[in-house]
């Protein structure tokens, strides 16, 4: 078992479940990751087939389990395709049995892709969103709302310059949904929570990685899960996105990648944030060994 001093700052090539397996326990804070998607990119990484797919994630997630603090997070990217003419429920049943393995299953973000293109398809219209699902080992969890909060908008000053007397106090839904609201808490707010939908572009540029997603997507739940110095880990983290996130934040990072090649992506991509930003952690050494230091780890 590796010390996890040992393993932080580190993108290491090798197969997750293998790799996982010699994490200490409880250490990591936040775990965000996009997997292969069933039978998705064959060409590219292997797609694991529907019917195997629980199975194949199963022994992953139980050690990703153990890996999380006890308040952490774990957020898991993923969208079922359509296969003649239905839509898969792999990602059902994966949730479902996460469940059973002992996952907390909190919420379900979307990811809303705001740069798609229109289409046509015969029964039904452009996907144009991903599940970002939430679970964590308890109830009480760390979570930093304040950090993810949104500017009022322009609305709030019309809306709130003439309150009656009913926006003034809760005031419950007349549909009888349990949902009321107070509009005089707005009064004076300049931010908001966010809604549980980000809508995000997808990243169309990177030539080297079939599927990044946008670094704004890992740093939106690092700011909500995670503080400074905190430990976020990427079991598929391909071309580094989420390394990058996590060190644009102050976070430490732990990415783990099949393929080298991408291993290798990563690792440049880490470094040239290196050459650019120095070192954010104030480590002793300099910032030529710190370079030698970000290692390609082979299992
Ligand atoms: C959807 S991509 C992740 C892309 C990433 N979010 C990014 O922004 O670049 C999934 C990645 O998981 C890798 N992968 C597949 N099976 C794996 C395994 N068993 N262990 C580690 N990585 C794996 C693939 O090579 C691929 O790069």
């Amino acid at each position: 078992m590796k010390e996890i001093h040992e393993i932080v700052d580190t993108i290491i090539c090798g197969d997750c479940l293998e790799v996982l397996k010699d994490f200490p326990e409880d250490k990591v804070n936040l775990i965000v990751t996009s997997p292969p998607y069933a039978d998705n990119r064959k060409k590219t990484y292997g797609g694991i087939p529907i019917k195997k797919y629980v199975d194949w994630f199963l022994p992953i997630s139980k050690e990703l389990q153990r890996v999380l603090e006890p308040k952490g997070s774990f957020i898991l990217n993923i969208k079922e395709r359509a296969v003649n003419g239905e839509r898969g429920t792999y990602v059902y049943d994966l949730v479902l049995s996460m469940r059973k393995q002992g996952w907390l299953w909190v919420e379900d973000y979307v990811w809303h892709k705001k740069n798609t293109y229109p289409g046509k398809w015969s029964n039904r219209f452009r996907d144009v969103w991903e599940h970002c699902y939430h679970f964590t080992k308890s109830k009480k969890f760390a979570m930093y709302q304040e950090a993810v909060m949104v500017p009022v908008g322009k609305w709030a000053r019309k809306r709130l310059a003439k309150l009656s007397e009913t926006d003034k106090r809760r005031n419950e839904s007349k549909t009888l949904s349990g949902f009321g609201k107070n509009v005089s808490n707005w009064v004076n707010r300049r931010h908001v929570y966010p809604d549980n939908v980000l809508y995000l572009a997808t990243v169309c540029s990177n030539k080297n990685h079939s599927a990044t997603f946008p670094i704004d997507l890992p740093k939106w739940f690092i700011r909500l899960f995670t503080k400074k110095d905190d430990i976020v880990l990427d079991p598929f983290i391909g071309s580094g996105t989420t390394a990058l996130a996590a060190l644009e934040l102050g976070r430490h990072y732990i990415g783990i990648e099949l393929m080298k090649q991408y291993c290798q992506l990563a690792l440049d991509r880490i470094q040239s944030f290196h050459q650019k930003n120095g070192y954010s952690f104030g480590l002793p050494n300099t910032k030529e060994e710190r370079l030698d230091d970000i290692r390609l780890e082979q299992t």
